[in-house]
């Protein structure tokens, strides 16, 4: 394992560093401009007049696309020899639900309600990333999303706050491990700091506005949570908080992130944020975007080449402290060496041992299981499982797609991924046909996975009209239609609901995807998975999420002038947590002082899992609180008529809110308490807090 520096030695360099020195180890640049040898700028580098030197003094490199550990070690290794104290560059990514091996997109992970899941897939893609050339990923992205129209609703673990917060954090632990150093670990990025998820109609870098409550009881715990578990970096996001930039905001990376939140990490920028300050109009020049966004406390600027070039002068100009430039390099040198970057710049430098990594049997074999466990199924007239001897229709767009990864794969070899058709065709269990010879139509159709991430957002988060009229004529043959629904989001299929006999909603699924979605559908397997995010009935009712605040006029079947529609349901067509399997459970469940006791029974005839969900509100309280809100979970299995218990202890924890200040409020007197399969789970016990 590799040797670190003490604190007194990192301060030692720092103190040996020019200021030009230090200014650069602030700079990310990008990894193609350096392939050639950093003496030649290529590509974008040429084109931003950054000279050789300026190349050489950068703290750090991002890679865009599949990039083999040999070239990546050249870089690095060329960029620490031309170093003058031989620092090595980070070298960076988006490792975001996998490297190599996919694995389901983080909103279908955020399905599993499976914490080693999570931790798998972080673990995988460290591994693989690691292997590759990379020290640190951009993730986890743990935004908490309620609108579907938002394309990166895909990059989070969805709605909840705890949902975000548990699967980030496991994320995290998988990554990182215990020691970054470690050849098979990656350094974290919790992102987007904070409030993206919030863009206004759902449309990408569209503005924000959210209250300082909201904040401190929704958006941040996510964050918290990837803290305590020891998360490395922080992203802050493309949009302000009470009008100031995140890039920016001194309140926010430092009143909150460190001095509230604990944060001793780095803080990196988004791509090219720190320059877009000059689009917003908050400064008018890249010395201004350096000045600005050093002394609010970001340490990283990722391609605006504010401090590679301006951030030297300003600090000799006496414009700015040297004190705030010390202190943010130290937060890169102090990742460096928890990288042990210093000993070690290069973790692998052979392609060989890259490709014997990469896509081997046990990552590929991870990335099943939660493929596995992330489908969820949501409609079941009995269609599914098939019946070994029948014939199917396997139809669709998606039915030969081999691009059903999702979005942010870089490194994914997506030509060479099983299509469904490849999986199906080798069962001998069942005959391929015509949708007219057919005994079952599966229908594999839904989103395109470039539809899916960064600058997707849309207006009409459903099925196309094709695909409506597709569905329409195979219903018309008479026969069960299963539609397997591939989405980065909750689509709104309420008209196609009741032209299906079932449906699996199979996310982006990943490399191993195919074989996991047959192994559903065949039986071998049971869907465990569950919503983690509201399917909304109609576009009119987003944003719409399990935990919205109560309403001084709720609901009532009937009545007037209380929260409603005049034409259409308040209720969603699938609620968060809502999930179906090939069994039935029934649950029992009775409270002890604050212990909550759930018995489970598997009830049918099959083995199966299924997520036990803790929901709860204070009955009382000076703050307007959610009528619901996800508290706690558990994932069981069960053998057919095998029963067990579940304990769920409810905590102040798990209750406690805060004001407009941050303050905290403590839950006291009745707590209602709702357990089920689903946040539509009905209140029936209380708890006294
Ligand atoms: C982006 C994204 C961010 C990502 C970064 C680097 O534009 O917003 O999530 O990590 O670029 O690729």
């Amino acid at each position: 394992m590799s040797t670190k520096l003490t604190h007194e030695q990192l301060l030692a360099l720092l103190s040996d560093m020019s200021i030009e020195e230090k200014a650069g180890q602030l700079a990310q640049i990008p990894i193609s401009a350096c392939m050639e040898g950093v003496t030649e700028p290529t590509g974008p580098m040429a084109e931003m007049n950054l000279t050789p030197e300026q190349i050489a003094l950068s703290g750090s490199v991002i890679a865009v696309r599949k990039i083999e550990a040999e070239d990546c070690a050249k870089v690095v290794r060329d960029i620490t020899a031309l170093q003058p104290h031989h620092i090595p560059p980070l070298v960076m990514k988006d490792v975001i639900h996998g490297h190599q091996t996919m694995f389901p997109i983080p909103l279908a992970i955020g399905s599993t309600f499976d914490e080693g899941v999570a931790e798998d897939m972080g673990r995988c893609g460290a591994l693989e990333g690691a292997v590759s050339g990379t020290h640190v990923t951009f993730a986890p992205m743990v935004d908490v999303v309620r609108d579907p129209r938002w394309g990166r609703v895909m990059e989070s673990p969805g709605e909840s706050p705890l949902l975000c917060g548990r699967m980030g954090a496991a994320m995290v632990r998988g990554t990182r491990g215990d020691d970054i150093a470690a050849p098979d670990r990656l350094a974290a990025c919790a992102k987007h700091f904070v409030g993206y998820g919030i863009s206004q109609a759902g449309q990408d870098y569209a503005p924000i506005d959210v209250s300082r409550t909201e904040l401190y009881n929704t958006y941040l715990p996510p964050f918290q949570a990837c803290i305590d578990a020891g998360v490395d970096m922080m992203m802050p996001a493309f949009v302000g908080i009470d009008r100031v930039p995140c890039v920016c905001n001194e309140w926010l990376l430092k009143d909150i992130l460190r001095d509230r939140m604990g944060f001793e990490g780095m803080v990196i920028s988004d791509w090219d944020d720190p320059r877009q300050l000059i689009n917003h109009g908050v400064a008018k020049d890249l010395r201004e975007v350096s000045k600005l966004c050093l002394e609010a406390g970001l340490d990283m600027d990722m391609m605006s080449f504010a401090h590679l070039n301006c951030l030297a002068d300003l600090v000799r100009e006496g414009k700015v402290d040297e004190k705030k430039l010390d202190e943010a390099c130290l937060h890169v040198l102090a990742l460096k060496n928890s990288l042990g970057l210093f000993d070690n710049p290069v973790k692998n430098d052979s392609n060989a041992y890259q490709q014997e990594i990469c896509g081997s049997e046990s990552i590929r074999k991870a990335a099943w299981e939660a493929a596995v466990k992330s489908c969820v199924l949501l409609k079941n007239d009995g269609a599914l499982p098939l019946r070994t001897g029948c014939k199917v229709a396997l139809v669709g767009s998606h039915a030969d797609e081999h691009a059903i990864l999702g979005g942010w794969t870089l490194d994914a070899d997506t030509e060479s991924t099983k299509t469904l058709l490849d999986s199906f065709g080798e069962d001998e269990r069942i005959t391929l046909v015509s949708p007219e010879e057919a005994d079952v139509i599966l229908l594999a159709t839904g989103e395109n996975q470039s539809d899916t991430g960064e600058d997707c957002s849309k207006a009409h988060p459903s099925l196309t009209s094709e695909q409506m009229a597709e569905l329409h004529s195979l219903n018309a043959l008479g026969k069960p239609v299963v539609l397997l629904l591939f989405c980065g989001r909750p689509l709104i299929i309420t008209d196609a609901l009741p032209l299906c006999s079932a449906v699996l909603n199979v996310w982006f699924p990943g490399t191993e995807g195919a074989n996991a979605i047959r192994a559903l559908v065949m039986g071998d397997r049971n869907p465990s998975g569950h919503l983690s995010m509201t399917m909304p009935r109609a576009l009119g009712q987003v944003p719409i999420h399990h935990d919205r605040l109560s309403s001084a006029r709720p609901w009532v079947e009937g009545a007037v002038y209380v929260n409603r529609y005049k034409d259409e349901s308040n209720f969603p067509l699938f609620p968060f947590g809502f999930g179906l399997s090939y069994t039935t459970f029934a649950m029992e469940a009775s409270a002890e002082g604050n212990v909550v006791t759930v018995k489970v029974v598997n009830t049918g005839s099959v083995a199966g899992e299924t997520v036990v969900q803790l929901y709860g509100r204070m009955r009382h309280g000076r703050l307007i609180r959610p009528d619901k809100r996800l508290l706690d979970w558990q994932r069981v299995s069960l053998a057919s008529g095998e029963s067990c218990q579940v304990r769920f202890t409810v905590t102040p924890d798990m209750l406690r809110m805060y004001d407009a200040q941050g303050k905290a409020v403590e839950p006291e007197g009745v707590c209602d308490i709702a357990v089920g399969q689903s946040s539509a789970a009905a209140y029936t016990l209380t708890v006294d807090m």
